[in-house]
């Protein structure tokens, strides 16, 4: 088969990591006899760099004409201190998963065994531990209209906003990964004082007698923030705002052992974006030193998510599985020589071919 996959690699690190991703996307065709061509559109930084814009309609358009895009990462420190520019790079990626209307947002948390030592958790609590945190992604605080100051500046509000069908939309696809999986939900806001958790209570509720095999478990938002890494074993899927998510899923990370394997899926009514969880990490920059397997594991789920290839999807997790068995790994979870960026992305693709 032929896919169009759009290629943002974006700032920082992005370009390296997603290199390697596409060297591996490439094994991938050669193992199974598919045709990739990857099509780049600017984002991020290094888009207003250019154009000024940091989601230009050019890239929009690429990714719209796409069968999934592979993002890598948005961010500049030359942004970081200044409240007062105009434009920013992270508009860039809330612009684009709101044109794209990515809705979900899927963060799959698990550990590799070889790894375990790497967690500041005990072994023993976070063996095994499996679990995905699907959070709603275009809706929310972060889109809230009404936002600003007040007229002397003293005073600032957001405004968080969530319709029914947004609810239900992101509900549905949970309740599915949860049929697919343990059968096991746990819905998270704080209904104990916000309106819209209410609303978000109330409608999956509702939903719940449509999926009789599923448990449906309601959770405090700061009880799950206690709960994810005290017990994570005992959540299968999650699902929750936002806001929410956005906290709750950096707080998972810490369960893997390195912020650098965690990959992500946002599912979209056009396309998916599929990108590393991490950010641009400036400092690594162009050091060829970058961890690429969050990327890599986020081309699996692109395999499995959008392109309906899910033997491509384990082959990849298979070869990253592998690497991180023999230590052919970068330097931030090496436990004796380290690799680059470069040639962790060769070994795995390399693996894919001869196996
Ligand atoms: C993420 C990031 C973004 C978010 C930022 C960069 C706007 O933290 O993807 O989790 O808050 O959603
Ligand atoms: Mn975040």
């Amino acid at each position: 088969m032929k896919f169009k996959i759009a290629k943002l690699p974006g700032d920082g690190i992005g370009p390296e990591i997603v290199e390697q991703a596409e060297k591996v996307i490439h094994a991938i065709g050669n193992k199974f006899n598919h045709q990739f061509s990857f099509e780049f559109g600017i984002v991020g930084a290094a888009a207003i760099d250019k154009v000024g814009d940091p989601y230009p309609e050019e890239t929009h358009n690429i990714c719209l004409n796409s069968d999934a895009v592979l993002f890598g990462a948005i961010g500049d420190p030359k942004y970081d201190n200044n409240p007062a520019a105009k434009v920013r790079p992270e508009q860039g990626l809330l612009e684009m998963r709101k044109k794209l209307q990515l809705y979900a947002n899927i963060r799959p948390v698990s550990t590799f065994e070889s790894l375990i030592n790497k967690s500041p958790l005990r072994p023993e609590l976070i063996e095994g531990a499996d679990f995905m945190i699907i959070r709603e992604l275009t809706g929310g605080i972060y889109y809230g209209e009404l936002r600003g100051r007040t007229e002397n500046g003293t005073k600032a509000f957001d405004t968080n906003v969530y319709s029914k069908e947004e609810i239900e939309r992101v509900a549905k696809l949970a309740f599915s990964f949860a049929a697919k999986r343990r059968k096991k939900l746990t819905a998270i806001d704080k209904a104990n004082v916000l309106a819209t958790s209410r609303l978000w209570r109330e409608t999956i509720q509702e939903m719940e007698k449509d999926y009789p095999d599923i448990e449906v478990d309601h959770m405090l938002v700061d009880n799950a923030a206690m709960q994810i890494i005290q017990w994570p074993k005992k959540f299968d899927v999650v699902v929750t705002e936002n806001m929410f998510g956005d906290i709750l899923t950096d707080e998972a990370s810490v369960i893997t052992g390195s912020l650098g394997l965690l990959p992500s899926a946002s599912i979209g009514i056009h396309t998916s974006v599929f990108e590393p969880i991490h950010g641009s990490y400036p400092q690594a920059a162009g050091k060829d030193i970058a961890n690429p397997i969050a990327t890599i594991l986020s081309a699996a789920m692109m395999f499995e998510y959008s392109l309906n290839l899910p033997e491509a999807g384990k082959t990849i997790r298979d070869a990253v599985a592998a690497s991180l068995a023999e230590g052919f790994v970068t330097e931030d979870i090496a436990s004796g020589q380290a690799y680059k960026t470069s040639q962790v992305g060769d070994w795995i693709a390399h693996w894919i071919e001869k196996n």
